[in-house]
């Protein structure tokens, strides 16, 4: 969809706005408004006399009907009817959104001497639903693991925007706003195509006051202005630069910023205390920054998987988080790490950390122990017991792909080396867990994302079914008992839910 801001708009009084004797030439004083009067009904005269009134306090009247019409007014006519009428006028594939409007509310504007703000009045409405002219209203089921998301989003600016606004609320610690923006960006991306009329979002779910107005403005002008102040505020730009730090989160962004601190050099010279992971995160800030692709999550998974085997043999590693639902590129490199024999896997990490750094390929590790335990009575909040895997939290020496025929390299630790200084290799982020066989199933579903899709998870099974899920179990509150799975589907059927496979789980 092309926003109505950008279109092309015809200038007055030439080509094909035809009638525009010399006597009425007003300059255009509302260029985003463009009006079409649809002649069936109201007849010609008074369309004429109408058209030339509306050019006298200086509305854009066509005389012909084109893609640069936003506002189509009729008299006497239904909804159905002047739909069926524009759908002859132009291919579906060339139509743009349009305010389809009674002439009430063009009477209003012309009293008024501007274009009066649409009502629900104002508007005709539209019944019949042609496939050619794609007037569906979208239906979706509320919760987003009901839902098959792939990464194909037909509304990426109205996604986009929606992110960006659940991403300040985050970053300003308002977290339930930000889940509900959230909510909405995901109803979004899972539509079969794009919105072009705020008529198809009525009866779905999870789209509040504030989502709605937000894509209202983008389908009336194009962008959204508080998502266009948001971008220019220095606070927000402030509080992006600094939790692009790893090991910065909102909390020190903030007391950074009270402290006059908006970018990485007034930090550096604030004589600010670093812990070691904000240390690493700030030497390595522009790799970090920059997208890992599919070929380097790849790369370290083959890395990692030499450090597994070669300290336990039969140790098994899948590709989590985003690249296993499909992603191109991620901000990190998932990994979960298990071992057929239940045990076995217990103080695996630390050896093979000990490995990694021996070889030369970490730049940072932060290592944690396991310390998830069930407990007779279930687990306490739904949330506890999340995460309490053996983890490592790292970053990651990845050497890049070295053209085949690149002379004067060298092998140091392992790591090469250009002769004339030109660095050959990246810092990745990489996450590493590692669970027992018996978790497995659950680690993977809650390690495989996406953020939103494992939140409306846990929603569900604790609103829905009475049930406690995480990462490494499933209670039943009804039965007080937990329920055992070895694989996502088994966990989806305890979960009454059908299987979402993770490439549908980009919500
Ligand atoms: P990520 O933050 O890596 O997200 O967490 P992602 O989907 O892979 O996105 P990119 O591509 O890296 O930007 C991956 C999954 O791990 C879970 C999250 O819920 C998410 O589903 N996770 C992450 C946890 O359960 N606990 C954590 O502490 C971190
Ligand atoms: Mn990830």
């Amino acid at each position: 969809m092309v926003p109505l801001k950008r279109r092309k708009v015809v200038p007055p009084h030439t080509g094909n706005t035809g009638t525009g004797c010399s006597e009425e030439k007003a300059s255009i004083k509302f260029p985003r408004v463009v009006l079409f009067l649809v002649e069936r009904k109201m007849g010609a005269s008074r369309r004429t006399f109408l058209s030339q009134l509306g050019r006298r306090k200086g509305f854009q009247v066509e005389e012909l009907f084109s893609q640069s019409v936003t506002h189509v007014v009729s008299e006497n006519n239904c909804g159905d009817e002047v739909r069926k009428w524009l759908d002859s006028q132009l291919r579906a594939q060339d139509q743009k959104p349009v305010h389809l409007l009674d002439i009430s509310w063009y009477t209003e504007s012309m009293r008024a001497g501007h274009p009066v703000e649409i009502l629900e009045r104002h508007r005709l409405q539209v019944h019949f639903q042609n496939d050619e002219a794609k007037a569906v209203v979208f239906s979706v089921p509320s919760y987003a693991c009901q839902r098959r998301t792939t990464l194909d989003n037909h509304n990426t600016i109205l996604t986009d925007a929606l992110s960006l606004l659940a991403e300040k609320a985050e970053l300003s610690e308002e977290d339930g706003r930000g889940v509900a923006f959230r909510r909405a960006a995901a109803v979004l991306k899972c539509l079969p195509q794009p919105v072009t009329n705020m008529m198809q979002l009525r009866g779905l779910p999870c789209l509040g006051e504030h989502s709605f107005r937000v894509i209202k403005d983008i389908l009336e002008n194009g962008t959204s202005s508080e998502v266009e102040s948001t971008q220019q505020s220095e606070r927000y730009k402030a509080l992006k630069v600094l939790t692009g730090i790893f090991g910065v989160g909102a909390k020190t962004a903030d007391r950074w910023i009270r402290a006059g601190i908006h970018n990485l050099r007034q930090l550096q010279t604030s004589g600010q205390t670093l812990n070691q992971a904000q240390r690493a995160g700030l030497q390595h800030y522009d790799d970090l920054n920059l997208p890992v692709t599919k070929a380097e999550a790849d790369a370290i998974g083959e890395i990692v998987e030499e450090a597994v085997v070669s300290v336990l043999p039969d140790a098994q590693i899948t590709l989590i988080g985003g690249f296993r639902r499909g992603k191109l590129t991620g901000h990190d490199v998932d990994l979960l790490i298990t071992h057929p024999d239940e045990g076995k896997e217990v103080g695996l990490m630390p050896k093979v950390v000990s490995w990694l750094q021996s070889k030369g390929f970490l730049l940072y590790q932060k290592t944690t122990i396991n310390s998830y335990l069930e407990s007779e009575e279930g687990p306490r909040r739904p949330s506890s017991n999340m995460d309490r895997f053996e983890r490592c939290f790292s970053i990651f020496k990845l050497q890049k792909k070295v053209e085949a025929a690149q002379p004067e390299t060298q092998a140091e630790n392992g790591i090469q080396h250009h002769k004339s200084g030109c660095r050959l290799w990246r810092a990745v982020r990489v996450d590493l867990v590692v669970s027992p066989i018996s978790q497995f199933a659950f680690a993977l579903l809650g390690w495989t994302g996406s953020k939103l899709f494992e939140r409306e998870l846990r929603r569900w099974a604790g609103h829905e079914k009475a049930m406690s899920l995480g990462s490494h179990a499933l209670y039943d509150n009804r039965q007080s008992r937990y329920l055992r799975a070895t694989s996502e589907e088994e966990i989806f059927a305890h979960l009454g839910l059908e299987y979402i496979p993770p490439s549908e789980r980009n919500a």
